[in-house]
């Protein structure tokens, strides 16, 4: 059976405010969308994702989607229920899941228990239970309803496609804040399962000063290290840390030899665990033929904040006899904070000769190691 995860993404956000609907901004780098379709996508019975976006928000999805693949987008409608619908018209039979984009994140085993309870009813749905006294009334208490019959309903919602058409039809053009009201209004059987407080949904800029504290506390500090050499060869000047320096020897390489931008790249992207910086841009590939290294460090810090990760410090040691650092040092710093996106204290460049030992200390070449700290949430 088919699973697809619909995502709504139509909305206009007008209780959250600010510039931009809620689902495209981001939280720790990452818009909101991106989160909500990351955690869905990343379940191995998910089998396809797709976004239903508001009528000249293309540009905003296009930007918080990045080259995540969501198929072509759905345009929606003036209310969720087109939206819905329209995202409904668009996908085979199956499973479906109808999520919020305004809930970012979606524990996998919620997933799994709608999954595993659909097969017992025409739809699952995950519900909380009210902690506060639930009551009637606004500005005077009417009536005090009894909250242990109560759960508040949250999505994703799995449904059998055929009984959400059936449902959506049956309804008309009744507008509903969710689907799971839609199948109970024509009569069919939802069950609840237990959901999560991950799920709770944006609405409010308290929802999402909340949001953001949830998302630091799912990030963990990860290290990464990097190394480099390149050989002397003809004459300098050389790059080194994304700066010209002069020397009396140039350096060998098929890029810039930027031993300090390399290890520093491959610092960060074995932080990141997304292999090393000759698997991105293998020497023989000849677009990198000279190119300037900056490009890689930018990159490396690209595959990071796509997936909402943040970088901490970059440190770097430079190992040679001559060129001295010392006197650009700062310049260094201030050229990788610049590329990174990141203050100059966020950058460490450090230098050491080897006591003339080894091929540093005969003057055939320059090392560099380098460690990046990250911090990143893993999907
Ligand atoms: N949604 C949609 N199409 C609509 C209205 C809402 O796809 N016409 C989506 C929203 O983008 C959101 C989800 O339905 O992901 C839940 O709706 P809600 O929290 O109400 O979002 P908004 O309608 O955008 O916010 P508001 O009601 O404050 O304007
Ligand atoms: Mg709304």
């Amino acid at each position: 059976m088919t699973v697809t995860a619909l995502i709504v993404a139509a909305g206009s956000g007008s209780r959250m405010g600010g510039e931009m609907p809620k689902q495209y901004r981001a939280i720790a780098g990452k818009a909101v969308l991106a989160h909500a379709v990351d955690a869905l996508a990343s379940h191995p019975r998910v089998n396809a994702v797709r976004v239903v976006i508001g009528a000249g928000q293309e540009e905003m999805a296009r930007a918080a989607l990045g080259d995540r693949d969501v198929g072509d987008v759905i345009i929606g409608g003036a209310v969720r229920s087109d939206s819905v619908r329209a995202g409904l018209e668009a996908i085979g039979d199956g499973v479906v899941l109808v999520h919020d984009a305004a809930r970012p994140f979606c524990p996998h085993d919620v997933i799994d228990r709608l999954l595993d309870t659909l097969e017992r009813g025409d739809g699952a749905v995950p519900v909380l239970a009210v902690a506060d006294t639930l009551a009637r009334g606004v500005g005077q208490l009417d009536e005090i309803v009894e909250r242990n019959r109560m759960v508040r309903v949250q999505t994703p919602q799995a449904f059998h496609v055929e009984d959400l058409r059936y449902a959506m039809e049956e309804s008309g053009k009744r507008a509903a804040t969710d689907e799971s009201t839609l199948l109970v209004a024509a009569g069919l059987k939802v069950i609840t399962v237990e959901g999560d407080p991950m799920l709770d949904k944006l609405t409010t800029t308290a929802d999402w000063a909340r949001a953001e504290k949830l998302q630091a506390a799912r990030m963990t500090a990860r290290t990464g290290i990097g190394f480099d050499v390149h050989a002397f060869a003809g004459e300098g000047p050389i790059m080194m840390g994304g700066v010209e320096v002069p020397h009396s020897k140039g350096l060998a390489g098929h890029s810039d030899a930027d031993v300090v931008l390399h290890a520093i790249t491959d610092a960060l992207l074995g932080a990141a665990g997304e292999g090393d910086i000759g698997q991105h841009f293998p020497p023989s590939d000849p677009r990198w033929k000279g190119a300037s290294s900056d490009r890689f460090l930018a990159h490396a810090a690209s595959l990071i904040r796509a997936r909402g990760g943040l970088i901490d410090h970059v440190d770097c040691t430079v190992i040679c006899e001559a060129p001295k650092v010392g006197p650009h040092r700062e310049a260094m710093r201030r050229r990788i904070a610049e590329i990174l996106q990141l203050k100059p204290g966020q950058v460490s460049i450090k230098a050491t000769t080897t006591e003339r030992l080894g091929f540093t200390g005969r003057g055939e070449g320059v090392a560099a190691q380098a460690v990046a700290t990250i911090r990143m949430s893993i999907e």
